[in-house]
């Protein structure tokens, strides 16, 4: 009995360690989508015209994203995209940026 537990309970670790790892690749998938203008992990480079993403706050990385969706903030190139990108998946996208080293 105690060893069924034992093996129970290793499963589901493993099952959660897997479940974190899909989510993590799921977020990194998403960020990549951004990395060709905002650079890898929102690093870009020194004097780029193009923001910085790595260490912005959320909330703030969520509001520009919905000014964008609503036209509220004029833009080039993200009004379009982040249509694109469900409440969910900016959340996602927030967090991500926000978690990077600038
Ligand atoms: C095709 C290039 C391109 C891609 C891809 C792109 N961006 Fe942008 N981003 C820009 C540009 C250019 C601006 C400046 C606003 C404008 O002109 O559209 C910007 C601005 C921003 C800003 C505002 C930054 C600030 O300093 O206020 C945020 C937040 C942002 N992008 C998030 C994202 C996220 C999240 C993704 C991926 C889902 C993404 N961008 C993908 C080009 C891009």
């Amino acid at each position: 009995m105690k060893s069924i537990l034992i093996l129970m309970s290793a499963c589901a670790f493993t099952w959660s360690a897997q479940a974190q790892d899909r989510n993590a690749l799921l977020q990194n998938s998403l960020a990549a989508t951004c990395a060709n203008c905002h650079g890898s992990f929102g690093r870009s480079f020194d004097g780029a015209s193009i923001g910085n993403l790595a260490g912005m706050p959320a909330k703030q990385i969520v509001e520009q994203m919905k000014a964008f969706q609503s036209g509220a903030r004029p833009a080039t190139v993200m009004h379009q995209l982040s249509k694109g990108y469900s409440d969910a998946q900016i959340e996602q996208l927030a967090s991500y940026f926000a978690a990077q080293n600038k």
